[in-house]
């Protein structure tokens, strides 16, 4: 009979819940089963005193071999959007819906991004809500799609919901916006509009924060 993937990173949680117990601790992370094909763990990186956190969807190719979120042509235009919307990346929290790349091949060496399915985001959401539950930050940014439906349900809709503070019980609220990638796949003619809607949406935050 074949067995159920593993969907819940529960039982890898640490007793102590302090952001460098939870980091160390999620490097052994089996809760789904996208760990298997994965460098390594790419756990959020920032300091624990984050207004803002910031949440994409999963470590891309470059973060996977580094380990860091955020680190690769993704990470690069959110830190030019951050600077323009008057948000320090040294003072926000990166960090990411799910903790390990997925990707696939497609004949030779070049892995490609795959979407997280639901069961996925599912099984690492703990991680996500301690690292929230740690910080405590004033507002917390969903970064594209996988994000804000992994914070705020299924029924969230990025184009309409996106820009405006939406209340979330523990943390005071969420501000939904497009991801950076999604930037970088834009027709030439529509980047630019793109980009200034992704900043706009980074401003509402900033202001949020003073
Ligand atoms: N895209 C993401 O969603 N997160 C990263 O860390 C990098 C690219
Ligand atoms: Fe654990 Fe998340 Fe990695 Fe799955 S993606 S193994 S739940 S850290």
């Amino acid at each position: 009979m074949p067995s159920t993937p593993p969907s819940d990173a529960t039982p890898f949680l640490p007793e102590h819940g302090d952001l460098e117990s939870l980091r160390h601790a999620a490097e052994s992370c089996r809760g789904c089963d996208l760990w298997e094909r994965a460098t390594q763990t790419v756990f959020g990186d920032g300091p624990p005193s984050a207004r803002i956190v910031l949440v994409g969807e999963q470590p891309g190719d470059q973060e996977d071999k580094e380990g860091q979120p955020f680190v690769g042509p993704a990470g690069r235009l959110l830190d030019r959007a951050l600077e323009d919307a008057g948000i320090d990346r040294d003072t926000a929290y990166l960090t990411n819906a799910v903790k390990h790349f997925r990707w696939k091949a497609t004949g030779g060496w070049r892995r490609i991004h795959e979407k997280p399915n639901r069961r996925q985001v599912r099984a690492c959401r703990p991680w996500l809500d301690s690292e929230l539950a740690a910080i405590d930050p004033a507002v917390v940014v969903a970064l594209g799609a996988t994000a804000a439906q992994s914070l705020m349900g299924p029924g969230i809709r990025v184009t309409r919901d996106r820009g405006v503070p939406l209340p979330w019980d523990p943390i005071k609220f969420v501000v939904v916006t497009i991801h950076p990638s999604s930037i970088l796949r834009a027709k030439d003619q529509d980047r630019e509009q793109a980009y200034d809607g992704l900043v706009a949406d980074l401003r509402v935050a900033a202001g949020m924060v003073g």
